[in-house]
């Protein structure tokens, strides 16, 4: 009886690790564990006949129960860590990225119908002698207010809706830039005359509608000489929109009008399907401008203009939405490669 007894018990772990090495699920290996260590599991019942040896065999005979016991578990566990990782191994496999596989089509990259119009001004512009100059989008209160003569507490400032980076308004604020005018008081602050600038870029003005942007974009021209009049202004206007639209019979109307940095200022008009649209504004440049930036106004004159380049855009290519350029649709996008 007990010789049979030990006969079995040597059996059950190798017998055990048979059993586990052949399980491929966790599932699997649970129910081989039963088979062992459960209930009326194999080391279980050996446990069980404990009770019917004498008591002086009984200590021998439990601890080697326990020392398969310990085996059978350490094997369990051995296992079971195995299928675990190999689990974990396909399941990496599976989840993995070939980032070898070509791209799925979503289209060609191109030019932002706004660039394109940039590209095609600068290149203008460059063919009649004008630079490309930049300055920061944000900008100290002085360049984009007080050196073009719109002092502190000036009405004009009101026409500007201004976001402001500092949290004091009243002292030394920084703005993002309302439009690029300080930029020709960068570039005449280090440059002496005859100067001949365009400056496209970023403007930014607390406004968001179906005509207006947060930010959008404007062309700034500068031209500054001994012999500048308003007339240069006009031609110099007139040649770029009609080579802009490709169109020698457009026309451009002046009207009137009022900014603290040009004196006299007017608005531009250009003739547009019968009608009239306003395309920005321009003028003379102020003395009090030319004072701030050290030129000498009784030698020099100058005229300005600034001109939206989103409403460029939107007549050249038939665009009847400002929204359309800033939500970033690959269908309308892709139409401008
Ligand atoms: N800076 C003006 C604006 O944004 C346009 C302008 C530029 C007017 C240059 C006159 C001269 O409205």
């Amino acid at each position: 009886m007990v010789n049979m007894t030990m006969q079995n018990l040597e059996q059950i772990l190798p017998d055990a690790e048979r059993d586990f090495a052949a399980c491929a699920t966790i599932q699997d290996l649970e129910q081989a564990k039963a088979r062992y260590l459960g209930k009326s599991g194999l080391l279980t019942e050996q446990l069980k006949g404990l009770g019917k040896l004498s008591a002086e065999e009984r200590p021998a005979a439990g601890a080697s129960i326990n020392v398969v016991k310990q085996g059978v578990e350490e094997a369990l566990k051995a296992r079971r860590d195995a299928i675990l990782d190999a689990e974990q191994a396909e399941q990496l496999s599976n989840e993995s990225i070939d980032v070898t596989l070509p791209a799925r089509d979503q289209g060609k990259g191109g030019l932002h119908p706004v660039t394109l119009t940039m590209h095609r001004l600068e290149q203008i512009f460059h063919s009649i002698g004008f630079e490309v100059a930049e300055g920061p989008e944000i900008e100290s209160d002085y360049y984009n207010f007080t050196a073009l003569n719109i002092p502190e507490d000036h009405p004009a400032r009101a026409m500007h809706d201004t976001f402001y980076i500092d949290a004091d308004h009243e002292k030394q604020a920084h703005v993002l830039r309302t439009h690029t005018s300080p930029v020709q008081v960068h570039y005449m602050e280090n440059k002496t005359p005859p100067l001949k600038i365009i400056a496209p870029g970023r403007v930014y003005r607390v406004d968001s509608d179906a005509t207006h942007s947060p930010m959008f974009h404007q062309v700034e021209g500068l031209w500054v000489d001994e012999n500048i009049s308003f007339a240069n202004l006009k031609g110099v206007v007139q040649d770029f929109l009609q080579r802009f639209f490709e169109r020698d019979d457009l026309e451009v109307r002046f009207r009137p009008s009022f900014f603290p940095f040009t004196e006299p200022s007017a608005e531009m008009d250009m003739s547009w399907n019968g009608g009239w649209l306003e395309i920005g504004g321009c003028g003379m440049v102020h003395p009090e401008v030319f004072r701030h930036v050290g030129i000498d106004s009784e030698k020099y004159r100058g005229f300005a203009f600034g001109l939206g380049v989103e409403r460029l855009t939107m007549l050249r290519y038939g665009v009847n939405d400002l929204r359309l350029f800033f939500n970033n649709d690959m269908r309308f996008l892709q139409q401008f490669g």
